[in-house]
């Protein structure tokens, strides 16, 4: 008989649920905004990542027929679709990581800070559904502005009774990717060889790659720094400017997040020495290198010896931090 729409979102099996009950020992991810730029490639990505086997794909649009398409990957994870607001919790249930990229991306002449009010309603929905479906799932928040985001999440978690900062982490990974790519390239080096610490925040100026810590060891001019650290905190205006209207960084991104989520599933399957950068709530510094475990952040580094340049820019960083984290205080509890 012909498949119809509901078998399609359910995960078509035939011959009972076996492949999620008896089958791989995978985790279960959903990804919130599944039907966008970058919610359909993170989602092609993550069908072919062998830690999954349940594949949650929800978004407000467009999610069934996503779903539909990924689900023909002859991978292990098993897809199921969910269309609307009204299937959220159900896409939530049981989830052991959510994955965010759901709201509006940057267009040209815009900040990420104009994005702020659209995509803060939409993270604080989300994050309701997470304290009331899976409190103790890692949560991987993608949606811009990151350094309000995260807040808002935290905010909405603590006043559900659910927070705890080991588990919620910004997605601050393409910053990361991007400083690899860029210093490999000033370097001459395949950028898989390369290493950036980059910590501070996400956005423009408050994005601080500590190009004195990269590995392998190696030292750069004052021509060189300046020019890796305009191109790495800019990185995400180069990509909007370049597409012109049509969206914001969605490829290189959705690769970065599968890179990322890959670790925290690494993590959470107790794999030693998962060491990443992530924006993280109660930090002195809030993007720093943390190491991944089986409850999400288990330790969080020093950010080690700064030279004066990295030592001036994070003065001005946490100024610019603590103004975002206020005016996400002022959107969860206006009262306050
Ligand atoms: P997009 O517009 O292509 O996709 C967003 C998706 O979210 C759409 O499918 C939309 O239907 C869905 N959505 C909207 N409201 C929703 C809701 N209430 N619940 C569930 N889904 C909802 O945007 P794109 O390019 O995929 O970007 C998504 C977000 O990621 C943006 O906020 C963007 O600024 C951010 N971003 C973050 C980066 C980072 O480094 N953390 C880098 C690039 C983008």
């Amino acid at each position: 008989p012909p498949i119809n729409q509901q078998q399609v979102e359910e995960g078509n099996l035939w011959r009972s649920d076996c492949r999620v009950k008896g089958g791989s020992p995978g985790f279960k991810v959903a990804i919130l905004g599944a039907a966008g730029g970058i919610g359909q490639p993170l989602a092609m990505l993550m069908k072919m990542n062998p830690l999954v086997s349940v594949l949650h794909l929800y978004d407000v649009v467009n999610s069934p027929g996503v779903t539909a398409d990924i689900s023909h990957m002859d991978t292990a994870a098993v897809v199921r679709g969910f269309l609307g607001q009204n299937r959220l919790e159900e896409a939530l249930t049981g989830m052991d990581l959510v994955i965010i990229p759901a709201g509006v991306p940057r267009k040209p002449g815009m900040t990420r800070d104009d994005l702020f009010n659209i995509n803060a309603g939409i993270v604080k929905t989300i994050s309701e559904g997470i304290a009331k479906c899976c409190p103790k799932a890692i949560v991987n928040l993608i949606s811009n502005p990151v350094n309000s985001t995260v807040p808002i999440a935290a905010e909405v978690f603590k006043k559900a009774g659910t927070y705890d900062p080991r588990r919620l982490l910004g997605v601050t990974m393409l910053d990361v990717v991007r400083a690899n790519t860029f210093v490999a390239e000033v370097l001459g080096l395949d950028p898989r060889e390369v290493s950036v610490p980059v910590v501070g925040g996400h956005a423009g100026v408050t994005i601080l790659p500590l190009l004195s810590q990269v590995k392998p060891a190696c030292s750069f001019t004052k021509e060189e720094t300046e020019y890796l650290t305009s191109r790495i905190q800019n990185g995400g205006t180069e990509v909007v400017e370049a597409k012109a209207g049509a969206g914001s960084a969605t490829l290189s991104m959705a690769y970065a997040a599968v890179k990322f989520a890959d670790a925290c599933l690494r993590g959470l399957r107790g794999d030693a020495g998962v060491i990443e950068c992530a924006f993280v709530t109660e930090l002195p510094f809030f993007a720093s290198r943390v190491r991944l475990g089986r409850s999400g952040v288990e330790e969080i580094y020093p950010l080690g010896p700064l030279n004066e340049y990295e030592r001036s820019v994070k003065r001005s960083v946490w100024r610019r931090q603590r103004r975002s984290w206020v005016e996400a205080l002022i959107r969860v509890c206006p009262s306050q």
